[in-house]
C-alpha cells in the first residue's frame, strides 16, 4: 500500500529536438512516497527541498495524479511525499520527475492498470500547470527511461531510442532560475524552411547515431539552428562554456531544456568528466554559483 520511488532528472531537447527529443538521467532525481488512503482524492502531504506549492490543483504532481484518477475505477485516493532534489526551474526536468514520480507509483500500486504511454498522457497535465504547454518531451523520458521522441503529438506516439553503451551527459546548472513559461515565451512561432531544413536533417541524424552507436554522428548532428540562438541569451557565460566543452573532447554541447542548465555529452566518462572540470573553471572565472552533474545514460 506504500511505495518508495526515485524520479529521474531529464534533458529535454537535446539541441536539435524541440519538444521531441529527450533523455533521463540516472544519478540526479528526487524521491517520493506514495501512499493509497480510504479516503478520495489526492493529498501532496510532505514537500522537502523546495518552495513549491502543496496544494493538490496546484501542485504538478497533485494534478498528475488527478488525471489518472479521473479515468479509474479505483474508489480510495493517495498520500504524496516529494523529497526534491532537483530544482525547480533549473533546466533539468524537474516538475516532470514529480508529474511522471505520482503517475508511475499510483500505477504499481493499482497493480498497473495503465500502459506507460497513457502515464505519458497524465503527466503530461503536470506540464500543461508548470509551463503553460503540455509537452512530453521531459515526462516521456522519465517513464520509459533512456532516449525517447515524440513522433506525434496528436495522436500520442512515443518511440523509446537506444543508448550507445559509452554515452556520458556532463551537466552544469548556474545557480539561477529560467521559468520555462518565460524562457517560451520569448521564441518565434515560425522559422524558415532553411533552419527547418537543418533542423530536422540533424535530427534525423541524432537518431540513426543514437541507433547505431555512431558517436561522430551524434556529435555531428547535436546543433539548435532555431532555439538556442534565442535562448542562449538568458544563460550567463554560455558561448565560453560551450567552446570550452568543445574544446575538451565534448561530441556537442547545448541548453538542457529551457535552461540555464547546459548539457554536454561526451564517449567515454574521463571525457565527460574532463569537460565538467573545464565548464566549472569558466564559471569560477567569472563568478557565477554552479552545480556540475555527470551522469552515464542508459
Ligand atoms: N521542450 C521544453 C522547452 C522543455 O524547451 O520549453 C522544457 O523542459
Amino acid at each position: 500500500n506504500e511505495i518508495k520511488i526515485f524520479c529521474p532528472a531529464t534533458i529535454a531537447n537535446i539541441s536539435c529536438g524541440f519538444d521531441v527529443l529527450g533523455v533521463a538521467l540516472d544519478t540526479i532525481g528526487d524521491e517520493m512516497v506514495v501512499r493509497k488512503t480510504q479516503e478520495k482524492g489526492i493529498r501532496i502531504t510532505k514537500l522537502n527541498g523546495q518552495q513549491l506549492p502543496m496544494e493538490t490543483h496546484l501542485n504538478v504532481a497533485g494534478v498528475a495524479g488527478l488525471a489518472l484518477l479521473a479515468v479509474s475505477d479505483y474508489d480510495g485516493g493517495f498520500d504524496i511525499e516529494i523529497y526534491k532534489k532537483i530544482k525547480a526551474g533549473s533546466g533539468i526536468g524537474s516538475s516532470a520527475a514529480s508529474s511522471t514520480g505520482a503517475v508511475w507509483a499510483m500505477n504499481e500500486l493499482l497493480g498497473k492498470p495503465f500502459s506507460t504511454l497513457e502515464l505519458v498522457k497524465f503527466a503530461m497535465e503536470g506540464e500543461r500547470l508548470a509551463s503553460g504547454v503540455a509537452h512530453a518531451d521531459n515526462v516521456a523520458p522519465a517513464l520509459f527511461g533512456g532516449f525517447t521522441l515524440v513522433r506525434s503529438y496528436t495522436p500520442l506516439d512515443v518511440i523509446p531510442i537506444p543508448s550507445p553503451a559509452a554515452l556520458y551527459a556532463t551537466v552544469i546548472h548556474p545557480q539561477i532560475e529560467v521559468k520555462t513559461s518565460d524562457s517560451r515565451k520569448i521564441l518565434k512561432t515560425t522559422i524558415s524552411l532553411e533552419d527547418g531544413i537543418k533542423q530536422w536533417g540533424n535530427l534525423g541524424g541524432l537518431v540513426a547515431g543514437l541507433f547505431t552507436s555512431d558517436y561522430a554522428l551524434i556529435g555531428r548532428s547535436l546543433e539548435d539552428h532555431i532555439v538556442e540562438p534565442i535562448r542562449s541569451i538568458l544563460i550567463p557565460g554560455f558561448d565560453a562554456i560551450k567552446t570550452t566543452a568543445m574544446s575538451k573532447g565534448a561530441l556537442g554541447c547545448g541548453i538542457s531544456g529551457s535552461g540555464p542548465s547546459i548539457f554536454a555529452f561526451s564517449k567515454g566518462e574521463q571525457t565527460a568528466q574532463k569537460v565538467g572540470t573545464g565548464m566549472k573553471d569558466v564559471y569560477k572565472k567569472i563568478g557565477i554559483d554552479f552545480d556540475v552533474h555527470i551522469s552515464k545514460i542508459n
